[in-house]
This record gives structure tokens, sequence and C-alpha cells, in this order.
């Protein structure tokens, strides 16, 4: 009975490790695109006057900090610095330190795909009378979205692996309830070889699910 208890006990690391990387991968995620996103938008836009060149100033310097410095470093300060006298869920100090990375290359990627649209689809759409917005988002944004794909799904899978620095701030994550496991068994290998299948397979499941809509957006073209 006791060996059954503590072997339950014992998987559970690994599935509230899971649950809790799944979550914050996800937000992140999904904070990372829209921060990548405005940030494009905004990086992207010829218009250098007034508002739009202080914008891209900001933008300028988040791109410049955030890439220059390494993730956990990061993560380490917006812990240690900025929610320092707060008390705050880890879950969300992850998400924010995660999501504000990815932002900063998901940001890349899409002013790329931006860019990578002629410009002559630009000036074509301009000339039948629809305005910048217009433009942007009935003309140009389709067409960069499909470009940005495979980049995009390469950066979720970055997101995803990069999250296994959570322990750092003491948030039990999947990476983290492997670790415990091998410090409570002294058995490093099923626990950590364990951890490294579990996140195989994620990634596996997200490359495949990319595949799929690249696939129906590329059966989309004319
Ligand atoms: N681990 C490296 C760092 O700390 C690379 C992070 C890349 N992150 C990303 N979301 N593409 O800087």
């Amino acid at each position: 009975f006791k060996t059954d208890f503590v072997k339950e006990a014992r998987y559970t690391y690994l599935l509230k490790g899971l649950l809790n990387t799944v979550i914050i991968a996800f937000f992140a995620a999904l904070m990372g695109v829209v921060i990548g996103f405005l940030i494009a938008v905004v990086r992207s836009n010829h218009d250098k006057t007034g508002h739009m060149k202080i914008l891209n100033f900001i933008c300028n310097i988040y791109l410049t900090v955030i890439r220059g410095t390494p993730t956990m470093v990061q993560l380490l300060i917006i812990y240690y610095v900025i929610f320092s006298s707060v008390h705050i869920d880890k879950l969300i100090v992850a998400i924010l330190a995660f999501g504000i990375n990815s932002g900063a290359y998901v940001a890349e990627i899409f002013r790329s795909g931006i860019m990578s649209i002629d410009n002559g689809q630009f000036e074509a759409a301009r000339s039948l009378g629809l305005s910048y917005k217009t433009t942007m988002i009935s003309v140009i944004l389709p067409q960069a979205f499909k470009n940005v794909l495979p980049a995009l799904a390469n950066e979720f899978i970055v997101l995803l692996k990069e999250t296994s620095i959570s322990g750092y701030i003491g948030l039990n994550d999947l990476t983290r309830g492997g670790d415990i496991i091998r410090s409570i068994t002294y058995d490093p290998m099923l626990p950590l070889i364990g951890v490294a299948i579990i996140y195989l397979v994620m990634v596996m499941g997200l490359s495949q699910l990319v595949k799929k809509l690249e696939r129906r957006l590329r059966n989309n073209e004319r």
C-alpha cells in the first residue's frame, strides 16, 4: 500500500508540472502574438512622423533589450525585482516573462512576413481606393501570415521548451517535476528521460498541427 501511495504521489509531480508548462506556454504564446503583431504593424508603417516616430522608438528599445538579454535573466528580474514586493502567482509572472520575451521574436517574424509581400500589392490596393487599414487587413496580412507560418511554428516550439527554466523562480513546471522525482528517488534516468519524451511528443504534436494548417492555407490559394 505504501509504495503505491508514493508512486502515485510521484507521477503527480509530472502531471501538475505538465499542466503548468502547458498553461505558461499557451498564454505566453497568445501574449507574444498580440505584442508581436502590434509592434510589427508599427514598425512596418512607412509613416515615420509624429506619434509614429515615438512609437517606433519605443518598439526598437523593447526589441533591443529583450533580444539582447537571456530569457532566464529576464524571468529572474521580473520575479525578483519587478514583482518583489507584490504577492503574485508565479504562473502569472512566468506567463508575463515568456510572453514579453516571445513578443520581441514574433514582432520580427511578422515584420519579415509583411515585408515579404511585394510593394505592388500595396500600391495596387491603394490605387483601387482601399484605405491603409483595409489594405493591411484584407490584402497584406492574410498573405503575410501564410509566409510566416513556419517561422511562427518554430517560435512556439522554442517558447514551449524555454518554459523549462521556470523552475528558477520556484515554479513547478514539467522539468522541475522530473527533477524533484530524480531527487526523491535517486534515479535520474527514468524521470529525466520521461520529461524529455513528454516535451518531444508535445513539440511533434505542435509541428503536425501547423503542417495541417499550412496545407489548408495552401489549398485555399487559387
Ligand atoms: N535561450 C535563449 C535566450 O535566453 C534563446 C531564447 C529564444 N527565445 C525565443 N522565444 N525565440 O535568449
